[in-house]
C-alpha cells in the first residue's frame, strides 16, 4: 500500500491503534494501569472530550523553573535527589489533573551545573512503572546515562554518578527513558532542564547578560481535567495537545528591561516548534540565534523563523533599539503526518515587553574546533512501512529496515575515534534524529535525490538531535568517549517507543 492509499482510506476514522504494545502500556490517569489506557484502541478520542482552549488563563508571569538545590557544600561536586511520583495538579480550577513529577513540582525542575563538577543525583522511584534518568546530550558514561537496560523498578531507588568533563557548557535537559514508556512518562510531565556553566565565567562571551528560560512542553487535557490518552493518530504522528505550555505556564507573558539571553528547550513528546517573534501588527522581527543544543554558536546567526525540532534547544539573544511588545510563536508545520489530520496548528507561546535595549554581539561567541577526517562512516536509513489489514491501519517505523531490540547491536563503534554518520530519510515523515552520549558536529544536509538541490552546509555548531525531513541527507561527525551502549533514536517519543532506536556499541 502506498501512502497515497492509505491517506486516502481516511486513516483517522476508521483506524484502530497501530503500536498495541505503547497502547497497552499507557496507564491510567490515575497513576496505576488500567484498561482505561486502551480507550484509544478503538479509534480517535472523542474531540469533544478535550479541555476547551479557553479554560486554561494566559497572561500570567511566566514562572521560573525552580532550582535543584545542590546538598553538596563542596563547590566540584553536586549533590541531589530526584523523586518521581504521581501528584495532583490543578491546570482548570476545581478539576485537579494527576501528573506525574519530580520533587512536587509541577513546574519543570532546573539543573545548573558547573563544567568539571562531579555529580551525584538518587533517583527515587514512586511511579507505578519502571522509570530511568537520561541526561540528554551529556556526554556522562552509559551505564549513568539512564538508558531502557538498566531501568529503576516501582519503589526502587539508585544514584547515577558522573564527572562532567571540561569544555561541554550548553542547554541540556533530562527525562526518563524506560522501555517502551518513555513517552507516557514525559506526556504526563516528567522532564526538566540542566545548564552547565563555563568554569570560567570569563570565556562565556554571553556571560554577563541576564537569562530568560523557556521550556516548552504539550498538554493534551481532557475536559474533566485527566490527562487525555494517546489516540491513534497521536501513536503514528507522535502526540500534539492543545497546549502548548512554557515553564508550566499557557501563553504567560515575560517583560524584559534589558538585552536577555534566552535558553528556549523543546521538552514536547513530538511538537515541532516553528518559531517566530511577531510584534503587534504580526510582522516578523528578527530572531538573533547565538547557541545550540552544546552551547554558544561560533557566531549570532539572524533569521524569521527557527525550527526546533523535539528535543532540540536554541538560545536566542533577545534586544531592542525601541520598546517593543512581542509575541513568540510557533508558527503551523507540516512534518508529512499520516492519516487525515491537520498539519500542526500555529500557536502563541509567549508575550514578551522588551525596553529599549540596544545591543552590539561579539563577533565571535567562541571558538568551535573542527573534528578532523573521519575514520569510519556509518550509514544510518529511517523508513517506514503502511498496511491495512481487516480495516486496521499499521504504520511501522525502522532504522536500518529493523525495529529495537534491546539485545541486538546495530552500530558498533571505537572510543575515541572520529566517525562519520550519514542519515537518510527515506520516509514520508520528519523524524528528528538524537544520538547518546555528547555532541555532534554537523556537516551538511542534502537531498538523497540530488537532482533536487545542492546541499547546504552547517555552520559549526554542537548538537544531539538533528531534524531530517522527508527524502533529507544529514552528515554528521562524531566521537564516543566512554565504552558501552549508547543510543540512536527519533526524538519523537512515540517513534522511539514503537522501536525506532537502535543500539551502537562503543568497544
Ligand atoms: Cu532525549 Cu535517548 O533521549
Ligand atoms: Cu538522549
Ligand atoms: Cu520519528
Amino acid at each position: 500500500m502506498d501512502r497515497r492509499q492509505f491517506l486516502s482510506r481516511g486513516v483517522g476514522l476508521l483506524g484502530v491503534a497501530v503500536i498495541p504494545v505503547a497502547c497497552a502500556k499507557v496507564g491510567s490517569d490515575h497513576g496505576m494501569p488500567s484498561m482505561q489506557g486502551m480507550k484509544g484502541m478503538g479509534g480517535m478520542a472523542d474531540p469533544s472530550a478535550l479541555a476547551a482552549l479557553d479554560v486554561l488563563p494566559t497572561g500570567l508571569a511566566v514562572p521560573s523553573l525552580p532550582l535543584l538545590i545542590n546538598q553538596s557544600t563542596d563547590v566540584n561536586h553536586f549533590k541531589a535527589t530526584l523523586t518521581a511520583a504521581p501528584m495532583q495538579h490543578a491546570f482548570i480550577a476545581g478539576k485537579p489533573t494527576t501528573v506525574w513529577a519530580y520533587n512536587g513540582s509541577p513546574t519543570p525542575l532546573l539543573i545548573e551545573l558547573i563544567e568539571g563538577m562531579s555529580v551525584e543525583i538518587e533517583l527515587i522511584n514512586q511511579l507505578p512503572q519502571e522509570t530511568t534518568l537520561h541526561w540528554h546530550g551529556l556526554p556522562v558514561p552509559p551505564e549513568e546515562d539512564g538508558g531502557p537496560q538498566e531501568a529503576v523498578p516501582p519503589q526502587g531507588r539508585r544514584t547515577y554518578r558522573f564527572v562532567l568533563p571540561e569544555a561541554c557548557a550548553g542547554t541540556y535537559w533530562f527525562h526518563p527513558h524506560p522501555h517502551g514508556t518513555t513517552h507516557e512518562q514525559v506526556f504526563r510531565g516528567l522532564a526538566g532542564a540542566i545548564i552547565v556553566r563555563p568554569k570560567l565565567t570569563s570565556s562565556d562571551a554571553l556571560g554577563v547578560l541576564p537569562e530568560t528560560h523557556l521550556f516548552v512542553t504539550d498538554l493534551k487535557l481532557n475536559a474533566d481535567g485527566s490527562i487525555a490518552d494517546n489516540d491513534m493518530n497521536d501513536e503514528m504522528n507522535g502526540r500534539e495537545g492543545q497546549f502548548l505550555l512554557v515553564n508550566g505556564a499557557y501563553q504567560p507573558a515575560v517583560s524584559l528591561a534589558q538585552a536577555t539571553r534566552v535558553r528556549l528547550w523543546n521538552a514536547t513528546n513530538a511538537r515541532f516548534l516553528n518559531l517566530q517573534l511577531q510584534d503587534m501588527t504580526g510582522q516578523a522581527a528578527k530572531l538573533v540565534q547565538v547557541g545550540t543544543d552544546g552551547g554558544l554558536l561560533a557566531q549570532a546567526q539572524q533569521a524569521q523563523t527557527v525550527l526546533v525540532s523535539p528535543a532540540e534547544r536554541v538560545e536566542l539573544c533577545l534586544s531592542s533599539k525601541e520598546a517593543a511588545t512581542l509575541n513568540l510563536h510557533a508558527l503551523t508545520y507540516s512534518q508529512g503526518k499520516m492519516g487525515m489530520v491537520q498539519p500542526t496548528p500555529a500557536r502563541k507561546l509567549l508575550a514578551v515587553q522588551l525596553a529599549a535595549s540596544a545591543l552590539v554581539l561579539p563577533q565571535r561567541l567562541r571558538d568551535i574546533m573542527p573534528l578532523g577526517a573521519a575514520v569510519r562512516q556509518q550509514r544510518v536509513r529511517l523508513s517506514e512501512t503502511m498496511s491495512m489489514a481487516g480495516g486496521m491501519h499499521n504504520m511501522s517505523f525502522y532504522i536500518n529496515d529493523k525495529q529495537f531490540d534491546m539485545s541486538r547491536i546495530d552500530f558498533t563503534s571505537k572510543v575515541g575515534e572520529v566517525e562519520e554518520w550519514v542519515i537518510d530519510n527515506t520516509s514520508d515523515m520528519d523524524h528528528p534524529v538524537h544520538i547518546h552520549g555528547g555532541q555532534f558536529q554537523l556537516q551538511r544536509r542534502e537531498w538523497i535525490d540530488a537532482s533536487r538541490g545542492a546541499p547546504t552546509q552547517y555552520a559549526l555548531s554542537l548538537k544531539d538531535t538533528v531534524n531530517l525531513r522527508s527524502g533529507e541527507r544529514v552528515v554528521f561527525k562524531m566521537i564516543q568517549r566512554h565504552q558501552g551502549v549508547r543510543m540512536l533514536h527519533c526524538h519523537i517519543l512515540e517513534h522511539e517507543d514503537a522501536g525506532m532506536m537502535a543500539n551502537v556499541s562503543v568497544v
